[in-house]
Formats: C-alpha cells, sequence, structure tokens
C-alpha cells in the first residue's frame, strides 16, 4: 500500500518502517493515519477531524502546533542546531533548566536532561545508585518497582515495570529488582470518583520486602504516583503517604515516575504537588516541551544531588552518565516556550478547574455497554470494559478503531480505554469525546 505525504507530494510505502507497539499487520492492511494537528484536533489524510482524547501520548498539553513554540524551534533550528553537552554548554539549556525547576518541588532544582521518557527512568536507577555509593553504602542496589508499573522500554525501566506482557517476554533483565503489589482492587472500589477509599494497606507490602531483603540492601522505590499506561490505576487515599514514610524511615530513596503525571495532569506542577508528596528523584518527559521535540529529564533533590556532586574530587566528572543529546537546543527551545505558554494561560489550573466536569461527563458512562470500571483524576480517565470470553484486550482495541472512525482518539490498554486530552480541551469538547464513546461501545459486541 501506498500514501502520500501531503508536504511533499511524495509517495511512500508503509513496508519499511516497523512500527512501535503495534501490530503491525493489522494496522498495515488498514492504517489509521494522522497528516496535521492543530489546537484539539488532528486531521487524516483525507481531511477527517479526529477530537485528541488523548494528548497524542499524553503528551501535548497546551494543544497542537501552538505557534510560540513552533516559532522557538524554529529560530533554535536556524541559529544552532546542535551542541555538545559533554564539558561544553549552551545557553538554552540551562534556561530549559530554570525553567522546569521553577514549577518543581520544592528543593528539588537539579535538573539532568535526558530523551524520553524510558531514559528518565534509567538515568534515575542509575542516581539512586551513585547516591548511595558516593555515601559509602554501595551495598544498596536493590530497586523495588510496582506490578502493574510501567517505566519505559530501557532494561532498568522494563525490569522494574510490571506490564505482564512486557514482563512475559523481557524477564529479569536486570539483577536485583523486586515488585510490591499493585493497588489496583475493583472488587472494593469500582467507580470511585478521584481517589479511592480503599488500599492505603496496599503500601504495607514495601514493609514485607524490607523485612525480605534489609534495607541495607535496597536503593530506592520507583513508582508512578498515578499509573497511566497500565490502564489508570489512581493511588487510593493514605498509600502514598504511607509508601513515602516507609522509605523515608529505612533510609530507601522514592522515585515518583511523573513522565504522565508531570505539568499539569492533575492540575498542579507535578503529581508531588497535587499529593503533598516530594520524591527524592523525579522523572519526566512528554509535556515538558509539549513533545515538540524529544526530551525528558530527571530532577534530583538537593541531597541526591549535593552527596553525588560534593561526593567527588575537584575535576573529577561526578556523574558518569549522560546522551549526546542530553540538553539538545531544539528540545531546549520547545522547553522554554512550552513552560511560558503554561504560565501565561494558566493552562494547570484550568486543568483543575475543568476535573470536575470531566469527572461528572466519565461516569454518565456508568451503565453504557461493557463499561465495568470508571476512574478518573485530574484531566485523566479510565474506562475499563468487559473483556470478551477468550479474546482479553480484542474489545478494547476495537473501540480504540471504531472511536478514530468516528473522529476521536482514545487510547486502549488491552480493554481498558485511557484518555488524557490537552489540558485546552473544552465543555463541548469532553461531551463530544463522552458521547462518541457511548454510541461506539452501544454499536460493538
Ligand atoms: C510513567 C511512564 N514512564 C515512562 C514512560 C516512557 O516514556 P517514553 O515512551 O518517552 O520512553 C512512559 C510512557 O508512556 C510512562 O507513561
Amino acid at each position: 500500500m501506498k500514501l502520500e505525504n501531503p508536504l511533499t507530494g511524495t509517495m511512500v510505502s508503509l513496508d519499511d518502517w516497523w512500527m512501535p507497539f503495534t501490530a503491525n499487520r493489522q494496522f498495515k492492511a488498514a492504517p489509521r493515519l494522522l497528516a496535521r494537528a492543530e489546537g484539539m484536533y488532528y486531521w487524516t489524510p483525507d481531511g477527517r477531524q479526529i477530537l485528541d482524547g488523548t494528548a497524542g501520548l499524553w503528551c501535548i498539553n497546551a494543544g497542537h502546533n501552538r505557534k510560540p513554540i513552533v516559532e522557538a524551534v524554529s529560530k533554535q533550528a536556524a541559529t544552532m542546531d546542535y551542541a555538545p553537552p559533554f564539558q561544553v554548554g549552551h545557553p538554552v539549556a540551562f534556561e530549559a533548566a530554570t525553567a522546569v525547576a521553577n514549577v518543581a518541588p520544592a528543593g528539588m532544582r537539579h535538573v539532568f536532561f535526558v530523551n524520553s521518557g524510558s531514559e528518565a527512568a534509567d538515568t534515575a536507577i542509575k542516581m539512586a545508585l551513585a547516591y548511595h555509593r558516593a555515601r559509602g553504602e554501595p551495598s544498596r542496589r536493590i530497586i523495588i518497582g510496582r506490578e502493574r508499573g510501567y517505566h519505559g522500554v530501557n532494561v532498568g525501566g522494563t525490569t522494574a515495570g510490571g506490564i505482564p506482557g512486557n514482563r512475559k517476554v523481557w524477564p529479569a533483565m536486570m539483577a536485583g529488582v523486586d515488585h510490591i503489589r499493585s493497588t489496583h482492587d475493583p472488587a472494593r472500589n469500582a467507580f470511585s470518583r478521584g481517589m479511592p477509599a480503599h488500599g492505603a494497606e496496599f503500601a504495607d507490602e514495601l514493609d514485607r520486602l524490607i523485612a525480605f531483603h534489609d534495607a541495607s540492601n535496597i536503593a530506592a522505590l520507583i513508582v508512578e504516583p498515578m499509573a497511566g499506561s497500565a490502564g489508570v490505576l489512581i493511588p487510593p487515599q493514605g498509600y502514598l503517604e504511607k509508601l513515602a514514610a516507609t522509605c523515608r524511615k529505612h533510609g530507601i530513596l522514592l522515585i515518583f515516575d511523573e513522565v504522565i503525571t508531570g505539568f499539569g495532569r492533575l492540575g498542579t506542577p507535578f503529581a508531588a504537588h497535587y499529593f503533598n508528596i516530594t520524591p527524592d528523584i523525579l522523572t519526566c518527559a512528554k509535556a515538558i516541551n509539549n513533545a515538540a521535540v524529544p526530551l525528558g529529564a530527571v530532577l534530583a533533590s538537593d541531597t541526591v544531588h549535593d552527596a553525588i556532586v560534593n561526593g567527588s574530587p575537584e575535576g573529577a566528572i561526578e556523574f558518569l552518565h549522560g546522551y549526546t543529546y542530553s540538553g539538545h537546543p531544539l528540545a531546549c527551545a520547545a522547553v522554554v516556550a512550552t513552560q511560558k505558554l503554561y504560565v501565561e494561560e494558566q493552562l494547570f489550573d484550568r486543568a483543575r478547574e475543568m476535573a470536575p466536569y470531566w469527572e461528572q461527563a466519565l461516569h454518565s458512562l456508568k451503565g453504557a455497554r461493557h463499561v465495568i470500571d470508571i476512574r478518573n483524576l485530574g484531566l485523566v480517565g479510565g474506562i475499563e470494559l468487559e473483556p470478551r470470553a477468550g479474546a482479553a484486550g480484542r474489545r478494547g482495541l476495537e473501540a480504540h478503531i471504531k472511536c478514530f472512525e468516528a473522529g476521536a482518539l482514545v487510547r486502549c490498554t488491552a480493554d481498558i480505554l485511557a484518555l488524557s486530552p490537552p489540558l485546552v480541551i473544552d465543555k463541548p469538547q469532553i461531551d463530544r469525546l463522552v458521547e462518541t464513546i457511548r454510541a461506539v461501545l452501544q454499536s460493538i459486541e
């Protein structure tokens, strides 16, 4: 099959791009293509408008193709395309770091740039190991993750993550990783609005693993404060506080993976602000620069940063880690413009103000065909469908495809529909998204 690149007019084949996390054969037989975007919408090559219910992939928080970001990237590309970040620097990366530090949780102003959420997770793990080593506790090497957690696709993140399909294919690639249980508990919490009431005791799992491994061997706990990719799992009330207190008591670093929750998704700069819990290390990516150019970051507390940086002799490279594209000028120009836009348009406040309407609209789907649970927090929603007997995931994928045909982009994780619209969504657009989903669910078996 061939399709036209609308910018160049070139006819291109679908054969050569081996697509990520995609059913390639099925997709290439009936492709869903996007050619253009603006604000809340995509357009297909044949001109059909698609309402973006997922902010791309949880990343276009300011809406698509925002002019200030486009201009900043173009200007930077024309001024200096690339500069090496090892032992040489450039102003825009420092400016971007300050823009991120200005919205970071208190005491977390140290910003280490990477290129993706996956790299952020693996960098955070290495940072935790380096911290304990610098403090004279090199035995602390075990990383604790959580079942159904997602920390990207690199070795550390895949191993610390807990998505069953990923674990089946890529088991235990990194040594010294264990997991606490997921908080998912539909028997007690189905159709909770916001944070579920039951399940703070899931945090006791960490005590169990500490008793098993001994705290002197554990470096860090890595969790998403709100799990997104595994199907929108909202932390129960009191759960994160317990985890944080246990980490603190035993000298275990707490890493929050905020790749999805960072930059206003919950109506605050980070989920750390929303839950009022400050981790030791925080990872972010995606909406950091409205996904205009790939970029991620790891934010370190003063304690972590100072232990590593001041623990090395003057003139030595303190943290032996980094990427060719760390602090890429184009990506950093997009950070500066995006963060400015967030402030000028008060988009985090807007998300917070829109959240009750969003919650009400989503929960109106209770009773819709196939729906067995609905979960929400900030501008995030998860709609869980009953799996078809013997064909788990098929109904979710079919709903995703049918929604696309009906003009709305929703994401599916097995049989869970995940929603995370740009923070600029308005009430009629929320209604349209929900009504599209309702009609699609009614139409599929
Ligand atoms: C919590 C979390 N961590 C890490 C990642 C990986 O990010 P990337 O795909 O940019 O590598 C994701 C991606 O969705 C994520 O949701």
